[in-house]
């Protein structure tokens, strides 16, 4: 199958131009699995994303947190895929929850971004995840699935695509989503990649947890066969997302 793990450090709305530099230097200077056994990517906000660039590691890779969903132009805030593209950001983070909670985001205009964004030959990561509510009310692989239909229905290449599952009462609240119930949500979506789309897209996206990962919880996660590396917010801007990265080990054994 040669699902290449994932680590991506979403660094979200945080840092000075200081703390960045600092982060980038610990990331330098980490000894970590090579780039065979694991894909790096942070992501800084925006206006960091030059300095990170010009600083980082070659091996590690830069994901920007949003773009806009079509050609850039008259839209005031915004950020065009075309502008990642002209700086050299290989991949783009799309569908978070804080934006589809916070910002109102829909699936249809998430889809509509990652349309975009693959067709200027960026790399998305693509975020779903189910709310408490939704998860109690047993509802959480038919909301995991409608947010990665809207994607799938406008799609017929997956090659650039990494899917996030982040829980959103998982996100940012110290309740990391156990080994068994990340698992059961990576099957199911794999499952429904396999029935919807295709083996091969089954086979080979890889399908990557987020949600109150950290050093401590890191190994068990990736030990669970369906779940191919993470997406760290809170835990990425400190120096245990190296041992993060290095939970990519617990694939080879
Ligand atoms: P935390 O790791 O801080 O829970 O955030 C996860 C996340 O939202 C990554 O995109």
């Amino acid at each position: 199958m040669g699902r290449k793990f994932f680590v991506g450090g979403n660094w979200k709305c945080n840092g000075t131009t200081e703390e960045v530099k600092k982060i980038v230097t610990t990331l330098n200077e980490a000894e970590v699995p090579s780039e065979d056994v694991v894909e790096v990517v942070v992501s800084p906000p925006f206006v960091f994303i030059p300095v990170v660039k010009s600083l980082l590691r070659p091996d590690f890779q830069i994901a920007a947190q949003n773009c806009w969903f079509r050609k850039g132009g008259a839209f005031t805030g915004e950020i065009s895929a075309e502008m990642l593209v002209n700086l050299g950001v290989p991949w783009v983070i799309l569908g978070h929850s804080e934006r589809r909670q916070l910002l109102s985001e829909s699936s249809e205009f998430v889809g509509e971004k990652v349309t975009y964004a693959l067709s200027l030959g960026l790399k998305v990561i693509a975020c779903v995840g189910e709310t408490l509510e939704e998860r109690e009310s047993g509802c959480t692989m038919e909301v995991v699935a409608v947010q990665t239909k809207a994607i799938a229905e406008r799609i017929s290449d997956w090659s650039n695509v990494v899917i996030a599952y982040e829980p959103v009462w998982a996100i940012g609240t110290g309740k990391v989503a156990t080994p068994a119930q990340a698992q059961e949500v990576h099957a199911g979506l794999r499952k429904w990649l396999h029935d919807k789309v295709s083996a091969e897209v089954a086979a080979s996206t890889r399908i990557i947890y987020g949600g109150s990962v950290n050093g401590a919880n890191c190994k068990e996660l990736a030990g669970q066969p369906d779940v191919d590396g993470f997406l760290v917010g809170g835990a990425s801007l400190k120096p245990e997302f190296i041992d993060i990265i290095k939970s990519a080990t617990v694939k080879k054994n």
